[in-house]
């Protein structure tokens, strides 16, 4: 074969053929709750071959919803691989769908796509943790043909990365983007009414399922940082994690508890949140949790902002967002939705599954 001929054949894209899934939790059930009843009316989706946990991989030969209850009911993993760990169960076309929160999957989304296979993902840590991981998936994208779907990992499938990349493709140099990107932030928020206890709305909004199990997790403001990271890189902005000033919401003594005794202490939010938001409320703002990225750096944190702020709209878990670039230079270009969610992340996922397999 001639070089020339070589360097299209790796270029070709690659054509989707069967669909895989990690993680059978809230978004996992959804994704494949969703793919049963998309699956009535479209014959372009994907063949489900297989799905696993953390624990156990099922091949999907019955039903996926058959699958997935026998996944989900079964018993911890003994061995110290993963289930998933021979990998050849994937060929080269296969749509992998990550569903995980894990670091170990997010290590081999470079090595699956480098191989021929798509990969679909809500997980953030791929291009939103280490700048090696995110430039490795990037180039394994450039030279392989397969396509990464990440949709899912910010605003939980809003029209932001896609816009971005657009304004971007188009010629547009981005010059700001901040906006309230976390879904369960959102909301502590638009319901904190200064009255009743912080820690109170922060059980409701676990109970809901709009924090993490941990809502540390939230409130320490990672999760914001792994999106701002995604978002940057999307715009072309070369940003390690580092290089994120992030003010975490979670005071140093709730901090080091163990996650058992975390519940028993979440009133040590009440008299730091009570006081911010006596102070915003006296001059007429409100708090809001933003990303920002622009030229001169990023960070994450709470702020209080002007009631007409174009940042304080929305309501509930919705993500509003303000891109400034040359074409959008005073007036933004704004993006609001929810931005939380296993319903609206798992349609983000089979959104780019779809995408992959009709090219
Ligand atoms: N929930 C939401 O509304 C939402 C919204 C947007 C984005 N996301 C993102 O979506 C992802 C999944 O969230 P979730 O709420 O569905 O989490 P979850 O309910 O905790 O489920 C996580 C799943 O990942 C599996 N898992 C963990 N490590 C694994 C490994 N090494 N190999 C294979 N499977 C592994 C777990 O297996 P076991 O069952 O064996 O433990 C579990 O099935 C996360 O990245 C999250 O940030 C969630």
């Amino acid at each position: 074969m001639s070089s020339v001929v070589q360097l299209a054949t790796a270029y070709r894209s690659v054509p989707a053929s069967r669909l895989a899934l990690l993680g059978t939790g809230v978004v996992g059930t959804a994704f494949v709750e969703r793919y049963e009843r998309l699956q009535q009316g479209n014959p372009g989706l994907p063949a489900f071959a297989w799905l696993a946990n953390s624990r156990v991989l099922h091949d999907c030969e019955g039903t996926p919803e058959q699958a997935l209850e026998n996944a989900r009911a079964s018993l911890p993993n003994t061995s110290d691989l993963p289930p998933w760990a021979e990998t050849e169960a994937l060929r080269r076309g296969d749509v992998l769908v990550d569903a995980t929160a894990s670091e170990i999957v997010a290590d081999r989304h470079a090595e699956w796509l480098a191989r021929g296979v798509h990969v679909v993902t809500a997980n953030k840590l791929g291009s939103g943790g280490a700048s090696i991981r995110a430039h490795a998936i990037a180039d394994a994208v450039r030279t392989s043909g397969a396509r990464y779907g990440d949709s899912a990992t910010v605003g939980a499938g809003l029209p932001l990365l896609r816009s971005l990349r657009a304004l971007v493709a188009g010629g547009d140099r981005i010059h700001r983007v901040e906006g309230v990107l976390s879904g369960s932030l959102a909301w502590l928020f638009n319901q904190y009414d200064g009255m009743r206890p912080f820690s109170g709305f922060v059980r409701e909004a676990r109970e809901a399922g709009y924090t993490e199990p941990d809502p540390r997790l939230d409130l320490s403001g990672e999760d914001v940082r792994r999106k701002l990271l995604i978002l940057a890189r999307a715009a072309g902005l070369s940003l390690s994690a580092e290089e994120v000033r992030v003010e975490s919401l979670v005071p140093v003594e709730l901090a080091a508890l163990a996650v058992h005794e975390l519940d028993g202490a979440l009133e040590l939010l009440d008299a730091p949140f009570a006081t911010c938001f006596k102070d915003a409320y006296r001059k007429g703002e409100k708090l809001r949790f933003l990303g920002r990225f622009d030229g001169e750096g990023a960070s994450v944190g709470l702020q209080a902002l002007p009631a007409d702020h174009p940042l304080c709209g929305g309501s509930g878990t919705d993500n509003r967002v303000a891109i400034f670039s040359d074409r959008y230079r005073e007036q933004p270009l704004l993006i609001q939705g929810p931005g939380a969610g296993a319903e609206v992340t798992a349609a983000a996922l089979l959104d780019d599954v779809l995408s992959i397999a009709n090219g």
